[in-house]
């Protein structure tokens, strides 16, 4: 089944639905077949290194990040369905000006390449997008209110992995589900139904370079992980590839518990809310996981502004559970 013949089916148990989700993801689809077109050739094609450039974050551009960046803007632009977008490589959100997407219902935000000190590596990256109701009136550009909403109210949400295979996983309240791109055919087929994120796991994921950095009942928590304990299967396993896309889908896929603390120099952490934890927690919890900042869940963050940072422990809903219980 393909992710369109899958969208329109579930469109159709929605009486009242108009399609209109299903032809964003399709948009959306569309978009990263071009960015994994490029992704696949990196190394062929004069599309590695820098750009030359820094973005919003002060983060030094990849090739990739701008070009996965207008690929995805442009796109959406020609969507019948989107209003606007906000994205990690803009510095403020831009709203489509044209009579069809200000009368567009959804807004997107992007983060357009993820992992990207692991594209001249060859390791696998990503591309993180969601996908709100705007709360502006139709007709008009959309405002910045309209990506400034808590995560608990995404329509929908997912991501593109660009790994040995290419695969969409995408997730609404009707659940999460994975598509695996068959490249002869250029189409994502139906190939993870309804995925599930274990409710306990046996890995944990973080950066352990910034030990130094992190608070005592963080270093505590990690020294739990690293304990020998039968009973719990500890120690576990420590597994970090360095994108938050592909440590997140071992983690959906066999569970497991990642992790990006807050630390001394950071201390909010360093991943986006409102373009990588939000849409990554909305997945996860889809899943029956839980994404929590330490202190509150990921998705009731009221966000203040596009590119604020927040602390996140997501995955198997025991693990970070227990992860609560020791660090808070
Ligand atoms: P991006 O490439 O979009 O800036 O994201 C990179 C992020 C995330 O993918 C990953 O989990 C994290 O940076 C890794 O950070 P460290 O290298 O500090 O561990
Ligand atoms: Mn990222
Ligand atoms: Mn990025």
């Amino acid at each position: 089944m393909t992710l369109d013949e899958f969208t329109i089916y579930q469109t159709r148990q929605f009486p009242n639905a108009t399609g209109e989700l299903s032809t964003l993801l399709r948009d959306i689809g569309l978009a990263c077949k071009f960015i994994n077109k490029q992704v696949n050739k990196a190394g062929l094609a004069d599309i590695l290194g820098a750009h030359g450039a820094v973005n919003v974050q002060g983060e030094e551009q990849m090739k990739l990040d701008v070009y996965s960046n207008e690929v995805l803007i442009n796109v959406l632009r020609n969507s019948s369905e989107c209003a606007g977008i906000a994205s990690e490589e803009n510095d403020h959100f831009v709203a489509f000006d044209d009579i069809h997407s200000v009368n567009s219902k959804y807004v997107v935000m992007f983060d357009p390449l993820d992992g990207s000190s692991n594209i001249d590596v060859n390791a696998s990256i990503g591309t993180i997008f969601c996908i709100y109701k705007r709360k502006s009136a139709l007709g008009q550009p959309c405002t910045e209110e309209d990506f400034l909403q808590k995560g608990k109210n995404l329509m929908a949400a997912g991501y593109v992995i660009y790994g040995s295979s290419t695969m969409l996983v995408y997730a609404t309240r009707l659940g999460v589900n994975g598509f695996t791109l068959e490249p002869s055919v250029g189409e994502f087929c139906l190939s993870h139904k309804d995925m599930k994120c274990p409710e306990n796991g046996k890995v944990y994921s973080i950066n352990q370079g910034n030990t130094c950095k992190y608070d005592d009942k963080l270093k505590s928590f990690l020294e739990y992980c690293m304990e020998e304990d039968k009973e719990s299967g500890r120690p576990f396993s420590h597994r970090y590839i360095g994108s938050m896309v592909a440590d997140l889908h071992r983690t959906l896929i066999k569970g497991g518990l990642f992790m990006y603390p807050a630390d001394s120099k950071n201390p909010n952490g360093k991943l986006r809310l409102i373009y990588e934890c939000n849409p990554m927690s909305y997945i996860i919890e889809m899943a029956g996981g839980i994404g929590s900042t330490g202190t509150q869940p990921v998705l009731e963050v009221t966000p203040t502004e596009l590119h604020m940072r927040v602390p996140i422990f997501i995955g198997s809903k025991k693990m970070v559970e227990k992860a609560l219980s020791l660090i808070q």
